[in-house]
């Protein structure tokens, strides 16, 4: 069962009237003061066909994008069909009636399944959005109790999505390891044990946008994130130079951010960015994140290549699993919320 009330449920039943439990502090609340950015730049837009060509223009502008921004849309991925479907297949999911949903409700202790992440007290403040986290890859490691087996295609829809967006990923990771000065398998091989793991969001209108959240301002703890969000509306907000600027939906574009290890890896030449995503009046919003995350027993050591005695000092120092880092980091923010 849902340890939270379903956010969409709420909507239905009173779309007027904001809970106490998801109403921010004051000093939490979206305002529109956030967004007045120093440079108008948006963020840079990536050519996946011509980064998979070789093309070194295009390495470069990628090696610019995760140094000054973090976060990159990919155009020309090739992975348009699978996408359209992921996405139709998550909205069947969240139209279906409450009770069936439930079915699959994420159990304590848990953080696969529907429902919502990290909910740790009874006062804590809650962000205006409902979830599905699925382990997707590899498949030994799906726990199919959470998978909707009753919706027809679901699972072959999310299977095929999973391998076409690792195909991207994996892409980027061979980009990455040539601007980091290692070969291309290096940081593919460097996961170990990888597992990519999607959260399917559904954030319904808010008659409040300006009391609540959609998702918390946080960075991601993955290698990587590839998001593939709502072609119209526009959310999804990341800080860059003080302030929280707007990703423009690019229709089919696939929105890639660094997560902490790639940052770690990165010596901190890659940065994982603090993001958030706030609702709007009109209409519900879908979104899905797909997490690469190394092996529990990986290290976050930065690649030697990317520490030097005098140009680049160490910053994050050698010898932490990825296990602990995330046993830390969830300490960390339940530390937050309490
Ligand atoms: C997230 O970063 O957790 C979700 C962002 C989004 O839905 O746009
Ligand atoms: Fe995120």
């Amino acid at each position: 069962s849902l340890p939270v009330p379903s956010v969409q449920e709420i909507v239905r039943n009173d779309a007027k009237n904001i809970p106490e439990r998801y109403i921010k502090n004051l000093e939490d609340r979206p305002k529109s003061s956030d967004n007045i950015c120093p440079v108008s730049d948006d963020i840079p837009i990536i050519n996946l066909s011509l980064l998979a060509q070789g093309d070194e223009d295009e390495r470069r502008k990628l090696d610019i994008a995760c140094q000054e921004w973090g976060f990159f849309q990919i155009i020309n991925h090739g992975a348009d069909g699978g996408l359209t479907k992921m996405k139709a297949a998550v909205a069947e999911f969240f139209d279906l009636p409450l009770s069936e949903k439930k079915k699959y409700g994420m159990a304590t202790n848990d953080v696969q399944g529907y429902g919502q992440g990290y909910v740790v007290s009874e006062d804590q403040k809650l962000d205006w959005n409902d979830l599905l986290f699925l382990i997707t890859l590899p498949p030994n490691f799906r726990n199919m109790k959470y998978w909707p087996l009753t919706l027809p295609g679901f699972k072959e829809t999310i299977e095929e999505y999973a391998k076409e967006i690792q195909r991207v990923a994996d892409e980027i990771f061979a980009n990455l390891s040539l601007l980091m000065g290692v070969e291309s398998y290096f940081l593919k091989q460097m996961h170990g044990d990888a597992k990519q793991g999607i959260r399917m969001n559904y954030y319904p209108s808010c008659a409040r946008p300006d009391l609540v959240l959609g998702v918390s301002p946080h960075s991601d703890s993955s290698s990587i994130t590839l998001l593939v969000q709502d072609d119209e509306i526009t959310a999804l907000q990341i800080k860059h130079k003080g302030a929280w600027v707007p990703v423009k939906p690019i229709p089919n574009a696939i929105v890639v951010n660094i997560g902490d290890v790639m940052e770690a890896w990165s010596n901190g030449r890659y940065k994982s960015i603090e993001h958030r995503a706030v609702t709007n009046v009109e209409k519900p919003r879908i979104s899905a994140a797909a997490f690469v995350i190394p092996g529990n027993e990986v290290e976050l050591n930065p690649l030697k290549t990317m520490v030097d005695d005098d140009g680049r000092p160490r910053i994050f120092k050698n010898g932490v699993k990825y296990i602990d880092y995330l046993r830390y980091t969830l300490a960390k923010k339940m530390e937050g919320k309490l």
